[in-house]
């Protein structure tokens, strides 16, 4: 789900290609003004998710989305800010802009996302040819940035809201494929992991109101929709509170409402924070054939003093007995993670027990990364960043070759199973070839017959895997 590292992408070949620096489709606006813009997203899914917000704005002001940005007037850039990587990534994006305003030169060039709230005005000292720079909280004042930067005056808004959701705004599905859109449920984090930048680069949690999240849903349903991913960076501790009657939504029955809206389309979401995924949820998993049978469950590491080090408020015996109760009540779930590598005076011994818990959870997949030091955090004011960028990369890569394993191994034992899969579209080989993913949010290859069509159901029976796919047959 993360942009910046694609050689681990690659090696683990579970990463959605969608999430890699994407630009989007061109789409027509109702009000045309003939301006044009061009947004190219990074970093997690809430980011893809806010650009569609970004453009529900813009598509009221009159500008029409093309995927060229030689074309454009106005270039936006969505950053992420997680690891040192990804700035990178941005910076040299960035540098490919550059000649476009010798061409063109009334183009603006728009930097949005974490990057932007973490370096604010900086940005505009740093690199001289952005016009606009706007934090996750501020895209409402994007058209009046605008309106500034055409008269020549560049502007900065990162100002951090307790209240906005933009839950009223319709997101403009972009580079869709018509089957699978986000919902963006919350806002912000208040968990402070001490190795995490995210607090500081989108605020303080907050929950979307309950009923503009269903009105959402049902209008993705009419639409065609057949599978829905409700986001947040800690979506268990989703709560809101009717104003009036005051009764309180919790995330396991968000979830349920959700799942109510069209027992046909599926329910997907993501990040579980392992202190906060209650039995209601794993209940509601079980008892919904719509919501997937999958929980993305993040340990970071599997050793309690690193994790007390990580602020991440459990430890290893925690995590291992809400496994373990995750396997009860659902014994089909697959359970993914994402660890770090290498943090702050991590011992060998230590990046063992990360390595011990992928054989214990026996995690279908993983985000795996070595830890970057990111300014302002507590990590960096208060550890030191001791081990050498050899070590960590030897331990991440000895990370990966033991969940790519444990995968294999998953996976192997799913030969023979039929599952239903919703089909996305051809695989990424052939045209002969749909791909799709079972509840198990694992991909699955097969070849195309007469009657299914892309946002289908069909039953597939496995007959081969890889560490990253499934390949069977329509039965
Ligand atoms: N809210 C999610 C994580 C969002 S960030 C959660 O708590 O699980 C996505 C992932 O990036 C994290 O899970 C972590 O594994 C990784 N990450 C975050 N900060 C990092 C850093 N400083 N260095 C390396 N990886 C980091
Ligand atoms: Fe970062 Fe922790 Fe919040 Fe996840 S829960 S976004 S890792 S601070
Ligand atoms: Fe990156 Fe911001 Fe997401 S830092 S991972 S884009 S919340």
């Amino acid at each position: 789900m993360y942009d910046d590292n694609p050689t681990i992408n690659q090696l683990t070949q579970k990463i959605d290609p969608k999430l890699q620096g994407q630009a989007f489709d061109d789409q027509k606006s109702s009000s045309d003004t003939g301006k044009q813009f061009y947004i190219e997203s990074y970093g997690c899914a809430m980011n893809f998710s806010d650009s569609e917000i970004v453009a529900s704005i813009l598509a009221e002001e009159g500008y029409t989305s093309t995927r060229t940005w030689q074309e454009a007037d106005l270039i936006l850039i969505n950053t992420c800010s997680i690891r040192e990587k990804a700035e990178t990534t941005v910076r040299h994006r960035l540098a490919n802009f550059n000649n476009i305003k010798k061409k063109r030169p009334g183009t603006l060039i728009g930097v949005l996302g974490c990057m932007a709230e973490r370096l604010k005005s900086k940005f505009l000292e740093e690199e001289k040819l952005v016009d606009i720079v706007l934090g996750p909280d501020a895209y409402r004042d994007l058209p009046n940035l605008i309106r500034r930067a055409e008269d020549g005056d560049k502007g900065v808004n990162v100002l951090l809201s307790r209240e906005e959701t933009y839950a009223e705004l319709s997101p403009l599905r972009l580079g869709t494929n018509g089957i699978s859109a986000y919902i963006s449920i919350m806002r912000g984090c208040d968990n402070m992991c001490s190795f995490c930048v995210v607090p500081f680069t989108r605020g303080r949690e907050r929950s979307r109101d309950t009923m503009s999240i269903i009105a959402e849903a049902k209008d993705l349903s009419d639409r065609g929709y057949k599978e829905v991913t409700l986001l947040g960076q800690n979506v268990d501790s989703y709560s809101w509170t009717h104003p009036e009657t005051e009764e309180t939504v919790s995330f396991a029955q968000l979830l349920v409402m959700v799942a109510e809206v069209d027992p046909n389309m599926r329910v997907r979401f993501s990040t579980s924070h392992p202190k906060d995924i209650t039995d209601e949820v794993l209940y509601a998993i079980r008892d919904h054939h719509n919501i997937c049978k999958y929980i993305h469950l993040p340990i970071q590491s599997g050793n309690s003093r690193v994790l007390k080090l990580m602020n991440r408020t459990y430890d290893r015996e925690w995590y291992t007995q809400k496994v373990d109760r995750i396997y009860e009540v659902i014994p089909d779930c697959a359970i993914s993670s994402d660890m770090i590598t290498g943090f702050c005076s991590e011992t060998e011994a230590e990046h063992e027990d990360t390595i011990s818990m992928i054989h214990y959870a026996k995690y279908t997949m993983s985000y795996m990364f070595y830890y970057s030091e990111r300014p302002g955090t507590l990590a960096a004011r208060k550890y030191e960043d001791d081990i050498s960028l050899e070590v960590k990369k030897r331990r991440l890569s000895e990370v990966i070759r033991v969940q790519n394993q444990i995968s294999y191994e998953s996976n192997k034992r799913d030969i023979g199973q039929i599952f239903e899969v919703l089909i996305e579209g051809n695989s990424k080989k052939s045209e002969e070839e749909y791909k799709g993913r079972n509840t198990q949010f694992k991909m699955v290859v097969f070849p195309k017959n007469e009657t299914s069509k892309p946002g289908d159901y069909v039953n597939v029976k496995i007959e081969s895997v890889t560490s990253g796919t499934l390949r069977g047959v329509i039965v």
